[in-house]
């Protein structure tokens, strides 16, 4: 890999870098403490003894229950899970309530249903990319069984009102989902009115490739994995151990540094939107106050984005258009389509996202290279911005 000392990251919505305190956390149980969690022997019991305290806390952090905890491989896995788990566990079809502006792995899962006897409403949001808890209301059908809305938008940072929409499932006896993905360590959870809710280590600072799914106690799920049994039955193969420690690692940090780091990124979030709206024909997607405090997606019309962020890479700056997940895709994401964003400027789209360790400094690097780089590539458009 070609040393880049002085790039600056600012695409954590994506991932994250691994904290250092998570990084220790994890690495006994890579070499020295390396035992199967279901061993008998004394390896197998310190893996035991490491999930089984890496879950307790997490429990705990989330006023949840440890046995409520099934780790995943991550939050497409947990999204999955909630959505079909729930639908294979009933016996006939029914009716799925969730948003145009959810993650593709909630998408992709109700769409999957559909041929199997379910129907699924997708519920539109405004111009900010709120759902309204009233649409919500007016969407129920008798067989609606399952409403997910998730915490925090992943491309506009826009929050949901999921407590009202949570409580709105729960006097009517509908399960309700949230994906928390982007918001776990950022905002603060409640899960009164929430029957499961989707989390990622990677996007907190800890390791790829482990997740979770809260199940709130009695809610009927079926099993998508089938073999040895792991996870209460709801997720069998041998337990990632380095990686829940990591993630229970990565809980408790984010959790400690919530306030401090979060009022950072607020900050850094005010002053990118008053200086980047300062470019002529620049929108800001996304809502300005109910949002997450790390994203934030400005369009320019008349580039592409694609562009855009190959010009900032070159300048040594990572950002993103759209979701990580949907770049390779030409087509205009489909929460800017949303939202709203006219086509021409949905292309021209433009994600921010901080994390623990973005700095002023470098806010200041984007801030310097924005305008000019936007202004080169509206040079070679052949399109012509108003001003
Ligand atoms: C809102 C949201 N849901 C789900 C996922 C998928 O998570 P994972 O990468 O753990 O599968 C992501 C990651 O991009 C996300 O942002």
């Amino acid at each position: 890999m070609i040393p880049m000392p002085d790039r600056v990251y600012l695409d954590n919505s994506a991932t994250t870098a691994v904290a250092p305190e998570v990084l220790a956390a994890m690495r006994p149980y890579f070499d020295a403490r390396y035992g199967n969690a279901s061993s008998l022997h004394s390896f197998g019991r310190e893996a035991r003894q490491a999930v089984d305290e890496s879950r307790a806390a997490m429990a705990d952090a989330l006023a949840a229950r440890p046995e409520e905890i099934v780790f995943t491989s991550g939050a497409t896995e947990a999204d999955n899970l909630a959505i079909l788990g729930s639908a294979l566990a009933r016996s006939g079809g029914g009716h799925i309530l969730t948003s145009k502006i959810e993650h593709d792995a909630i998408l992709r899962a109700v769409e999957w249903l559909k041929p199997m006897g379910f129907d699924v409403t997708l519920l539109d949001v405004d111009g900010t990319g709120r759902v309204a808890p009233g649409d919500v209301a007016s969407a129920f059908r008798k067989d609606t069984f399952l409403v997910s809305i998730m915490a925090g938008n992943n491309e506009i940072g826009t929050r949901e009102p999921i407590d009202e929409i949570g409580r709105l499932c729960h006097d009517r006896g509908v399960l309700f989902h949230t994906d928390a993905v982007q918001a776990v360590g950022k905002e603060m959870l409640s899960l009164e009115n929430v029957d499961m809710l989707s989390a990622s280590a990677h996007k907190l600072h800890g390791p790829k490739g482990v997740g979770f799914l809260y199940v709130r106690r009695g809610t009927r799920l079926a099993p998508l994995l089938h073999g040895g049994g792991h996870e209460r039955g709801l997720r069998s193969g041998t337990e990632n151990v380095p990686g829940i420690v990591g993630f229970a690692a990565a809980l408790a940090l984010a959790q400690a540094e919530r306030v401090d780091v979060t009022s950072r990124m607020r900050r850094l979030r005010e002053r990118l939107m008053t200086e980047v709206l300062k470019i002529p024909a620049t929108r800001l997607n996304g809502h300005r106050a109910e949002s997450l405090p790390h994203i934030t997606n400005f369009s320019f019309a008349g580039i592409e984005g694609e562009s855009l962020v190959m010009k900032l890479d070159e300048a040594g700056i990572a950002a993103s258009t759209g979701s990580a997940c949907s770049s390779p895709n030409l087509e205009p994401s489909h929460v800017l389509v949303a939202i709203g964003v006219p086509l021409s400027m949905a292309h021209g789209s433009l994600r921010i996202s901080t994390g623990r360790d973005t700095t002023d400094a470098d806010i200041d690097r984007l801030l310097e290279a924005l305008p000019r780089v936007v202004a080169e590539l509206r040079a070679m458009s052949p399109f012509k911005v108003g001003e």
